[in-house]
């Protein structure tokens, strides 16, 4: 039997991406394979959290150990996350759409012969991180992602404060480096005591270990 030094304790985890849908059929969406996420909420579990785990869209299995919770968009996804405060643990991995259609229209736009494309106005979504990270019931421990293409830990240092967030999982997503839709991933941990350059591991190794920092820092 191995250690459990998180049984007893409660973990959020959203995954995936959202869908915002633009009418019926189209949708806007961010790239994001669900891999990451999916390996944080079995770890977690292994270490014996009682893990629910939130998804967007994906092609993947649900992970062994969590409860899986589907959704589509933003607005459901936080609604659902919101319905499980108060926990002791969340991490927030998904790739959640920034802005969703002001108004999706309730039947296909049809292409009409002749005419220009229709415009599309966006609005802006929740974000779930920050409302969770400046929630009355916070979780003890609130872990956000920073999907960057520069300025790495700049932009991830800022995200920690902005969101309130205990840790930041920040990582390189440039096209060159393979992160989206593979197998491994490289990543800084971001917190108020400084960053810590993990060496270029798979997403499961970075979930079991992100899972035992989390177990450490929850004590
Ligand atoms: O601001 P940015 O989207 O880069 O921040 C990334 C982090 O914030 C990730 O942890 C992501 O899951 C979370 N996030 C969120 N809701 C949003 C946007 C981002 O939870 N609307």
């Amino acid at each position: 039997e191995a250690p459990k030094p998180l049984a007893g304790r409660t973990a959020i985890v959203t995954s995936g991406p959202t869908h915002e849908p633009i009418d019926p059929v189209r949708y806007i969406a961010n790239r994001s394979s669900g891999r990451q996420g999916h390996a944080i909420a079995a770890a977690l579990a292994k270490l014996g959290a009682k893990v629910t785990l939130i998804s967007g869209p994906v092609t993947i299995a649900d992970p062994a150990g969590a409860e899986t919770l589907h959704v589509e968009t933003a607005e459901e996804m936080l609604q659902v996350v919101l319905s499980h405060l108060p926990a002791d643990i969340a991490v927030m991995v998904a790739a959640v759409a920034d802005w969703r259609v002001a108004s999706a229209a309730g039947q296909k736009i049809k292409k009409q012969q002749g005419e220009a494309p229709p415009p599309l106005f966006l609005t802006e979504n929740p974000d779930i991180l920050k409302t969770v990270g400046h929630h009355p019931q916070r979780p003890k421990l609130v872990v956000g992602f920073a999907a960057e293409t520069q300025d790495v830990e700049t932009n991830g240092r800022a995200k920690l404060e902005r969101k309130r967030a205990d840790m930041i999982v920040a990582n390189d997503v440039s096209p060159e480096t393979g992160v989206m839709g593979g197998s491994r991933n490289r990543v800084k941990i971001i917190t108020a005591g400084g960053t810590d350059e993990w060496p270029d591991l798979t997403k499961d190794e970075v979930a079991d270990r992100l899972a035992a920092l989390i177990a450490a820092r929850l004590g």
